[in-house]
């Protein structure tokens, strides 16, 4: 069956656990900032839903999600253009996932290798949510008929499982409802790597404090951190082949990349020949200027709980006003009297 045409719609979520790092705005947040001012209805979600899939303590929670908020706000995001709101202001999500895991199989999930890192060994002991986590981020993206997600490398499989739950829905109950979401996957370029292992993705979740970049440092642990971070005994080159194979050269100068919106051919034009004490030097400023102006709003905003609240809330009504038909029509395909 052909599809509809569906009208341009972005969801991207991300998770309020821990601090915002450098990796989340790079990566994520300056192109959710791009795509706000592009053709798109833009529709930013904190999945506070998906963050309980393993244990958060609720005051933490409740403060992430909040940061969470004045973290895309602080970078660009515009609660006027983009619809800004945390997921379980909108019971929606939750409903549909259910529909959904009655159309995934288990034979899906259990290929997801996102399940299999973070169970690990503890298989038998993690939540039966942490397993169905996928089917609640199909619901995220669907409920909206969302037609671009744009997400990081490691979430090309649960988009996959989206498409494959769209394609089976639409087949088992011969309709075209649901759109067949296009990931956009973030560049190799725009993904930021731990500074103390430039093959692992920077992550919240790294036990290294000097791993990551925090939105919320201070100028005093950002420049500490990449005076710190690791690199390799060679300068820098001043061409794109010169890094092959030296992952934390590579990482720091994608960083400055992003950092002044250049490529890194041309950041390489810069640089080449320097080495890396006073490219660092020159980084770590860098970084200090873009970051602190957005975690001085950040803690301006964090002031105003009552605001972000409103805003969160407002977000939601916006939100709803577009699930709650579509969970509808959901319902009376599946064929829920109501
Ligand atoms: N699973 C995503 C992550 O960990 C977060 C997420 C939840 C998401 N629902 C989504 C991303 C819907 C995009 C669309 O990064």
């Amino acid at each position: 069956m052909n599809q509809k045409d569906f009208k341009p719609r972005v969801f991207s979520g991300i998770q309020p656990s821990g601090d915002l790092t450098l990796g989340n705005y790079l990566g994520a947040i300056k192109r959710f900032v791009s795509m706000q001012d592009q053709k798109f209805e833009t529709i930013f979600c904190m999945v506070d839903l998906h963050a309980i899939t393993v244990w958060q303590n609720p005051t933490e929670l409740a403060n992430s999600t909040r940061e969470l908020c004045a973290g895309f706000i602080a970078s660009g995001l515009d609660p006027n253009k983009s619809i800004l709101f945390n997921q379980s202001q909108v019971p929606e999500h939750a409903q549909l996932a259910w529909i959904f895991n009655t159309v995934a199989r288990m034979g899906w999930l259990n290929r997801m290798t996102q399940f299999k890192d973070k169970a690990g060994k503890n298989r038998e002991n993690v939540s039966l949510a942490l397993y169905a986590y996928p089917s609640l981020m199909a619901a995220d993206i669907l409920l909206y008929h969302a037609t671009h997600v744009p997400v990081g490398e490691d979430q090309k499989q649960h988009l996959e499982l989206t498409r494959d739950i769209a394609a089976k829905f639409n087949h088992d109950y011969n309709v075209d409802f649901f759109p067949i979401t296009e990931p956009v996957i973030e560049g190799a370029g725009t993904r930021v790597m731990s500074l103390r292992d430039g093959t692992k993705k920077m992550s919240k979740s790294d036990p290294s404090e000097m791993s990551r970049i925090n939105l919320r440092d201070t100028s005093e642990e950002i420049a500490l951190k990449i005076q710190k971070a690791r690199t390799d005994s060679d300068g820098l080159p001043s061409e794109i082949s010169g890094l092959k194979g030296r992952p934390e050269a590579e990482n720091l100068v994608n960083i400055y990349a992003a950092l002044s919106n250049i490529t890194v051919e041309t950041a390489l034009e810069d640089l080449g020949g320097k080495n890396f004490a006073s490219f660092k030097r020159i980084l770590s400023d860098l970084a200090v200027t873009e970051l602190s102006s957005i975690s001085k709003e950040m803690t301006r905003l964090m002031k105003d709980q009552g605001e972000l609240d409103k805003i969160l809330r407002q977000g939601a009504d916006r939100a709803k006003a577009i699930a709650s038909p579509i969970l509808k029509e959901t319902y009376d395909i599946v064929g829920m009297v109501r």
